[in-house]
C-alpha cells in the first residue's frame, strides 16, 4: 500500500472515531422508566422574600434571561445540606398545624396567602446518569405537583406548570452530564389556590425519569379500544411515534395483547415504515380477539398490549399499555349499560385526601379506599373535581369500579383545551372510565348561553380525542337553560331543587344521571346534634330545603330508569369545606365514610339497598349514662322483609321494611342490650345487636386488609375494649404509638372533623445562619491573638476583592461571626455545614477548636456540635484562614461560611380515639425485619401488634 493511501486509511479512520464511540456508547437497553421518588431535600422558601426564597431569580442574569441560568436554589451548586431529607410522595401542608386566618376551604391548614413562610416549598435531589446513556432521549416526568411548579435541571429552567393536577414531562437530553450528577430543583407555590377543597402542598404524586430510543413511543402514546360482536372482539391499537434522531427511521411494529397470565392471544405487525427526522405520527392497527374475556365490576379483567418497535431486527422500544375489554353505552330512557346489561350507578364523589396524609397517598392506599366504597356497595367513582392521582384509575380498573374523570376548569382557549385533551390521552385506555366530565357547577355560566357554547366546544373538542365515553358536565342551577341544552349526559347536582321529569321530557335524547346527590351531613358515632359543639348526629337527616336526604336522593334515582344512578355527596370525608360550620371545623361532615374510612351509619343504609348482601344494622350505640328512660331514636338499616326490635329480650314490635326504606323506633333508654332481628320470607336471618359497654380497660389494634399483594404499607385501627371485650363505641382516650422494627408510621387520624391534633410527628429542622460575619489579617492561620478581642473595627467580610494583589498582602485572615441558638435542647442535633472560606482553615466556636488546617473541600465539611460547645442565646464563630485567591477577574470566591441546622427529633407519635376508634398509618422502609406497633394509654392495657408487611 502506498504510504499516502495507508495515511488516508488513518485519517479516515480518525474521522469516523466519534461515530464509532457514539455507536459503541449507544445503549441497546430498551425504554427505562424509572421512579425517583427516593432521596430528595425539602426546605420552605418564600412568595416574595427573596432571602427567605434562596435567592432565586435575583441574578443579574437569571434563568429566564439565560439558559442555564438557575440561581439560588436552582442553582445546581447550591448547598442544601441543611435541608430535611424525605421521600415522594409529600405533602407539606398536612404537616402544618392548623389556624383560624388560614382558609376554610383547605381545612384551616396554615398555608396560602396569610402564611408566606409555609407557602413556597423547594425540593431538591440529584440523579446519576451513566455514560452509556449518551444518545437516548431522557425526559424527567411529574405526575402532579400543587402547584405552579417550576423545574429546574443542572440549572436549566425546564418550564412552568400551573396545574396542581394535571402530571407534565419535560425532555431534558440535552441538558444532562452524561456519567455524572445532575441536579434536579423543583419550587413549588400554594399562595392560590385551584379548589375550594383541601389540596395540598408540594410533589404529592410520583416523580419519573423516562429513558427511551430517539425513536419511541411518546408519552400516553397508545390508544386501545374494542367493538364486540357475538364473542368477537376488534381491538384498535393506535400507537404514536415520534422520531428524535437526526436521520430518517425505518422501522417495524409490532402489537401483542397478552392475557393476565402474561399468555400473548393475539397480535398484529406493521412492516417497512418510515418517519421522517423529528415528526410525529399514529399508526393503527385492528387486531380479532376470539371469545375475549370481559372485564365487569366483579371481575375486571385486564390484558395488556405490548408495543414493540424494532429496527433491522432489534427491538428498540418496548411500550406497555394495561387496557380491559368491555362495552359501555348510556340510553336516554334505560340509563347505563356495560356488557349489555344494565348497571345502576352507585356512585360517590370523593377528593383525594386521606387522613394523616394529606393529598401525599402511597399507592396502596388508593386499592384501600376504593375497596371500602366497593364494600359499601358502590361502584362508580366520580374524580370530583379534578384529574386523579394515576394509581387511583389503576386501582378502579383492577377492583371494578367504574369512574367519572374530571376536567378541572371550564374553558375553550388553547390552555383550557389542552388540559382537557391531556386528561383524555393520559386516562383514555382505563376501562373503569366511562365518562368524561368536562367541568363540575361552573355558576357564572351553567345556567346561560355562555355555558352553553363552552360545554358545546368542549364537547365537540373531547370527542376528536375519544368517541368511547359519553360527555358530562355536573350542573346545580339553570336546568333548561345553558349546558343542560347541549350537553349529552346531563349530570344533575341535587335534585331537590331541579325537576328531571320535565328536563327529561324536554330532551328526550338526552343521558342524565346524578353527579351529586345525597349531601347529608354527619359526626361519625355521634347522636345527638350540639351545633356549639360541631356535632351532627348521624342519622339520616336533610340539610336543608336545598338537598333531600340521602334516601330521599336514593329514591328519586332507583324509581327512574331514564336516570342511570347518582353519585353521593360524598364517599369519604375530606379536608375543609366543614359545612355547616367554620372554624375549629376542619373536615367534612359528608362522607359515608369519615377520612379514614370508618363508616357513619349511612353506609348501611347504602349495603342495605346496594348491594344483595343480607344485611342489617343498628343505630344508635347503646351507652346512654344519665338518660335513663328517655326516649332515644333507635332505626335499623336493612333488606330484610322485616325487623323486629328487643330491648333486654322484650319485644318492642315487628316492623315491615319498604324498598329503600329503612325502620324507626322510640325507645326509652335503659341499660343493656338492643338486638334487632330480620327476617326474609317469614323466616330469621340476620341478627344485630348493640349493647352498653362499661368503661374501658385494654386497647385493641387490627391491621386492615388492602387488596394488594405485597403492600408496602399497614392501615391499622385502634380501639379500646372493657372488660367483657365490648368495644367502647364513646372513647375518647388519648393514645401513645411506637413503632419497632424497619417501618415508620407516617399518619395518623380519627375521623373527628373538630380535631387539631397533628396529622403527623415529624422531625422540625430550623437552619441559622451566621451573621455579622467580620474579617481581620493575621499574621498565620494558627495566630489566634484575635480570637476573642473586640471586633468594632473590623472591616465585613469580603470588602475587598480576593485578587492576587491582595493574595500579597494578605497571607492569612481571622472571620468572625455569631449565631443564635434559642430553641434546642438535650435532643436536638445540631450540624455545622461549612462551605470552605480558604485554601487551609482552622475553625473555633465560642473559642473552642472545632477543626485545625481543615483543607479546602468543595462538597464542604460538616460537623455535629457537641452540646458542651454551645449555649442558648449568641454564640461566636471564628474561622482563621489562607484566603482563596481569584485566578481570573470574573470567578466567583465562595463568601458563605455556610448555617447551622437544628433538628429537633419527631414528638412521639399519639392520637386520641372519637368515638371509640382512631387510624395509624405504617409504612415499611424497605428493609427486611419484624415490625411491631405498640398503643398505650393511661390506665388500660397496652396492645402491641406484629404488622404483616
Ligand atoms: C357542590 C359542589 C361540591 C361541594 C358541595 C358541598 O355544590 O359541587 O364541590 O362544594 O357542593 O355542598
Amino acid at each position: 500500500m502506498k504510504l499516502y493511501k495507508i495515511w488516508a486509511l488513518l485519517l479516515l479512520l480518525k474521522l469516523i472515531q466519534p461515530v464509532l464511540s457514539f455507536a459503541q456508547n449507544h445503549n441497546p437497553v430498551k425504554r427505562e422508566h424509572l421512579l425517583i421518588d427516593t432521596g430528595w431535600r425539602f426546605a420552605l422558601g418564600h412568595p416574595y422574600d427573596v432571602k427567605k426564597d434562596f435567592y432565586n431569580g435575583t441574578g443579574y442574569f437569571s434563568y429566564l434571561a439565560k439558559t442555564g441560568y438557575g440561581d439560588g436554589a436552582a442553582d445546581p451548586n447550591f448547598d442544601d445540606r441543611t435541608w430535611r431529607k424525605l421521600n415522594l410522595p409529600h405533602d407539606w401542608a398536612v404537616e402544618q398545624g392548623f389556624d383560624p386566618k388560614a382558609s376554610l376551604s383547605h381545612g384551616f391548614k396554615a398555608i396560602g396567602r396569610n402564611f408566606p413562610d409555609a407557602s413556597v416549598g423547594w425540593y431538591r435531589k440529584s440523579v446519576f446518569i451513566p455514560a452509556k446513556d449518551l444518545g437516548r432521549k431522557i425526559s424527567i416526568a411529574f405526575d402532579g405537583v400543587f402547584r405552579n411548579s417550576i423545574i429546574w435541571v443542572n440549572g436549566h429552567y425546564l418550564g412552568t406548570e400551573p396545574s396542581g393536577y394535571h402530571g407534565f414531562e419535560y425532555d431534558i437530553t440535552d441538558y444532562l452530564n452524561y456519567g455524572g450528577e445532575n441536579v434536579i430543583a423543583v419550587r413549588a407555590d400554594v399562595t392560590i389556590e385551584e379548589g375550594w377543597f383541601y389540596e395540598g402542598a408540594g410533589i404529592y404524586r410520583h416523580v419519573w425519569l423516562n429513558k427511551t430510543d430517539p425513536l419511541h413511543v411518546v408519552p400516553n402514546g397508545t390508544f386501545v379500544r374494542s367493538k364486540l360482536e357475538n364473542n368477537q372482539a376488534v381491538v384498535t391499537a393506535s400507537v404514536t411515534l415520534k422520531n428524535e434522531a437526526l436521520d430518517n427511521q425505518k422501522f417495524n411494529i409490532k402489537q401483542s395483547i397478552a392475557d393476565a397470565d402474561g399468555k400473548v392471544v393475539a397480535s398484529g405487525e406493521l412492516q417497512n415504515l418510515e418517519l421522517n427526522v423529528l415528526t410525529e405520527k399514529e399508526y393503527t392497527l385492528t387486531i380479532p380477539m376470539v371469545k375475549p374475556r370481559l372485564w365487569d365490576l366483579e371481575n375486571p379483567y385486564l390484558y395488556q398490549l405490548l408495543t414493540t418497535i424494532s429496527k433491522n431486527g432489534e427491538v428498540i422500544d418496548e411500550y406497555k399499555t394495561t387496557f380491559g375489554i368491555r362495552t359501555i353505552r348510556f340510553d336516554a330512557d334505560k340509563g347505563f349499560f356495560l356488557n349489555g346489561k344494565r348497571i345502576e350507578i352507585k356512585g360517590t364523589n370523593n377528593h383525594q385526601d386521606h387522613a394523616g396524609l394529606g393529598v401525599a397517598l402511597p399507592d396502596e392506599l388508593q386499592y384501600f379506599r376504593i375497596s371500602k366504597l366497593k364494600e359499601m356497595g358502590s361502584n362508580a367513582y366520580r374524580c370530583s373535581h379534578n384529574p386523579p392521582t394515576p394509581e387511583l384509575l389503576d386501582a378502579c380498573d383492577k377492583l371494578g369500579m367504574l369512574v367519572i374523570d374530571e376536567n378541572r376548569l371550564m374553558g375553550i382557549t388553547d390552555q383550557n383545551l389542552a388540559y382537557l385533551k391531556k386528561l383524555i390521552i393520559r386516562d383514555r385506555n382505563h376501562p373503569s372510565i366511562i365518562s368524561w366530565s368536562i367541568g363540575n357547577e361552573e355558576w357564572n355560566i351553567e345556567g346561560n348561553i355562555t355555558g352553553a357554547r363552552i360545554a358545546k366546544t368542549m364537547q365537540a373538542f373531547a370527542k376528536t380525542i375519544d368517541t368511547t365515553r359519553a360527555i358530562t358536565a355536573a350542573v346545580s342551577g339553570g336546568i333548561g337553560n345553558g349546558i343542560s341544552t347541549t350537553i349529552d349526559l346531563l349530570g344533575y347536582n341535587y335534585v331537590a331543587t331541579k325537576n328531571t321529569d320535565e328536563q327529561h321530557k324536554k330532551y328526550p335524547a338526552q343521558f342524565s344521571w346524578g353527579t351529586e346527590e345525597g349531601s347529608t351531613v354527619a359526626s361519625r358515632g355521634l347522636y345527638v346534634t350540639n351545633m356549639a359543639q360541631h356535632e351532627i348526629a348521624a342519622y339520616d337527616t336533610r340539610q336543608n330545603e336545598n338537598f333531600l336526604s340521602l334516601e330521599d336522593g336514593w329514591k328519586h334515582y332507583a324509581s327512574r330508569p331514564y336516570l342511570a344512578g347518582m353519585f353521593v355527596w360524598t364517599g369519604f370525608d375530606y379536608r375543609g369545606e366543614p359545612t355547616p360550620f367554620g372554624w375549629p371545623s376542619v373536615l367534612s361532615y359528608f362522607g359515608m365514610l369519615d377520612l379514614c374510612g370508618f363508616p357513619k351509619d349511612n353506609t348501611w343504609y347504602l349495603k342495605s339497598w346496594w348491594t344483595d348482601k343480607p344485611t342489617l344494622h343498628l343505630l344508635p350505640h347503646w351507652n346512654w349514662k344519665g338518660k335513663e328512660g328517655t326516649p332515644i331514636d333507635v332505626k335499623a338499616y336493612s333488606n330484610c322483609d322485616e325487623v323486629e326490635l328487643f330491648l333486654n329480650k322484650k319485644s318492642l314490635g315487628k316492623k315491615r321494611m319498604e324498598p329503600n326504606g329503612h325502620l324507626s323506633w322510640t325507645v326509652n333508654y335503659a341499660p343493656g342490650t338492643l338486638e334487632a332481628i330480620g327476617f326474609k320470607n317469614g323466616k330469621k336471618i340476620l341478627t344485630d345487636v348493640v349493647k352498653t359497654t362499661s368503661e374501658p380497660t385494654q386497647i385493641t389494634i387490627t391491621q386492615e386488609t388492602i387488596p394488594v399483594a405485597n403492600s408496602n404499607i399497614a392501615i391499622l385501627t385502634v380501639d379500646v375494649r372493657d372488660v367483657s371485650g365490648k368495644s367502647v363505641p364513646t372513647a375518647v382516650n388519648d393514645i401513645d404509638f411506637e413503632i419497632n422494627g424497619p417501618a415508620k408510621i407516617i399518619g395518623v387520624g380519627n375521623g373527628n372533623p373538630t380535631s387539631l391534633e397533628p396529622d403527623q410527628f415529624i422531625e422540625q429542622v430550623s437552619v441559622v445562619r451566621i451573621n455579622n460575619l467580620k474579617e481581620k489579617a493575621i499574621s498565620a492561620i494558627d495566630d489566634l491573638s484575635k480570637l476573642t478581642t473586640a471586633t468594632t473595627d473590623w472591616d465585613y467580610a469580603f470588602k475587598q476583592e480576593r485578587t492576587q494583589e491582595f493574595g500579597k498582602k494578605v497571607t492569612a485572615l481571622i472571620y468572625r461571626g455569631d449565631f443564635d441558638l434559642t430553641d434546642w435542647s438535650d435532643q436536638t442535633k445540631i450540624t455545622f455545614f461549612y462551605k470552605s472560606l480558604g485554601k487551609e482553615q482552622s475553625i473555633y466556636i465560642n473559642g473552642k477548636k472545632i477543626a485545625y488546617k481543615l483543607l479546602a473541600n468543595k462538597k464542604g465539611n460538616a460537623f455535629t456540635l457537641d452540646r458542651s460547645v454551645l449555649k442558648a442565646g449568641k454564640n461566636t464563630i471564628a474561622i482563621l484562614a489562607i484566603p482563596i485567591l481569584k485566578v481570573q477577574s470574573w470567578d466567583n470566591i465562595n463568601t458563605d461560611p455556610g448555617a447551622i441546622q437544628v433538628l429537633k427529633p419527631a414528638a412521639g407519635w399519639k392520637r386520641k380515639l372519637f368515638s371509640g376508634l382512631a387510624q395509624v398509618i405504617v409504612q415499611s422502609t424497605g428493609d427486611k425485619g419484624e415490625v411491631s406497633l405498640t398503643a398505650s394509654s393511661n390506665g388500660l392495657k397496652p396492645a402491641k401488634i406484629k404488622l404483616k408487611l
